[in-house]
């Protein structure tokens, strides 16, 4: 397929300025001399932004990593991921036309895009809201037919659910992704056959949709504002350097330069780091269980060094690490680490830090 960029482009296009925030962060992931790498992330959040890769936003984008236009032009029409005309105020639908879906009925989709929002893919419904395009397989088969709108899957459709979809789409609603017939996941249609103990006491979606229903942002323009959408990423730069022991003392860790703007849970907090060991010596936190080498260096990076910082963490603390932890959400619920490091810095032990102390833990 040719891809050109739109024959319409608007004049100038420039981020918002969290997402400039955001941009500048990831430009500093690359070493000097190299940050052209951040290429796809920030086309990537420059079309999140608008919904659509403008001429402009390329060529900003371009600028920025000081790479010659056609360079990133190259990249911009290489992958099919970036839309290069106007895409829908409301949402993008990309069904999916590979095998799996096209047995079970992706042309009775494609069916009702063609009469609810244009005859030709990539081109705008009559009142703006939508657009639509045929995909390659998304990797939700055992889910067929299916499609994504906006960030998420809609599994299990038909044309009645999908036309049903875009109707609550135009009024303003986003429908719960995931199957739309009543599956939880991708078990078989006639109910689990074994681990069937694993059913209950699970939560009310599977972990795909509760995502995209915690984080709200199926259908929405980003601008960087929102929670948690992103994971803090914290450049070298912002690192504190260690100092002598008798310096060390607790300060609101908001003083990181680039991520000033790093999102987080309206309800979350970030916890009181130090900028540095006291003492000069940091407790072993691979004594918690599910601490290992490189968590304990995020936590350093983090200004958390003592198992009585972790023990003091309320929700809101909690709930600001299990966002921010990069690469390992959700750890530090799920590894108890307050309740561990309560013990800890009691003078207790657990089972597991003994294992660490006598050294049979690696
Ligand atoms: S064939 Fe449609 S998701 Fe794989």
């Amino acid at each position: 397929m040719l891809r050109r960029l739109h024959h319409e482009q608007p004049a100038s296009f420039a981020f918002t300025p969290a997402n400039q925030a955001w941009a500048e962060a990831q430009i500093t992931k690359y070493p000097a001399g190299r940050q052209a790498s951040a290429i796809i992330p920030l086309l990537w959040r420059a079309q999140e932004q608008e919904g659509w890769l403008t001429r402009a936003a390329i060529e900003h984008v371009a600028d920025r990593l000081g790479m010659a236009y056609i360079r990133a032009l190259e990249v911009a029409t290489f992958y099919f991921m970036f839309q290069l005309a106007p895409v829908g105020s409301v949402a993008h639908v990309q069904v999916c036309g590979t095998l799996s879906c096209m047995i079970c009925g992706a042309e009775d989709l494609m069916a009702v895009c063609k009469k609810k929002i244009a005859a030709k893919a990539h081109t705008l419904s009559a009142d703006g809201k939508f657009s639509w395009e045929e995909v390659e397989c998304l990797g939700a088969c055992a889910n067929a037919p299916m499609a994504q709108i906006g960030k998420d899957y809609y599994e299990d459709l038909t044309a009645e659910k999908l036309e049903a979809l875009l109707e609550d789409m135009a009024a303003g609603k986003v429908p719960v992704p995931g199957p739309q017939n009543g599956r939880y996941a991708a078990e078989p249609l006639s109910g689990l056959t074994s681990l069937k103990e694993l059913d209950s006491g699970k939560q009310q979606y599977n972990a795909s949709v509760q995502a995209a229903v915690d984080i709200g942002d199926t259908l929405k323009r980003i601008d960087g504002t929102e929670v948690p959408l992103v994971v803090s990423w914290a450049p070298k730069a912002a690192k504190a350097a260690p100092k002598p022991a008798a310096k060390a003392k607790v300060e609101p860790a908001a003083a990181k330069p680039a991520a000033a703007a790093e999102p987080v849970a309206a309800t979350a907090q970030r916890p009181a780091a130090l900028s540095a060991a006291r003492g000069g010596k940091a407790d072993d936190l691979k004594q918690i269980k599910g601490i290992g080498p490189k968590l304990e260096a995020l936590c350093h990076s983090m200004g958390i060094y003592h198992f009585d910082q972790i023990a003091a963490w309320g929700d809101s603390e909690v709930s600001w690490m299990d966002h921010n932890l990069e690469g390992f959400h959700g750890r530090v619920t799920r590894d108890t680490w307050v309740a561990q490091a309560k013990l800890l810095a009691a003078g207790g032990a657990t089972e597991f830090s003994k294992r660490v102390e006598d050294g049979k833990v690696y």
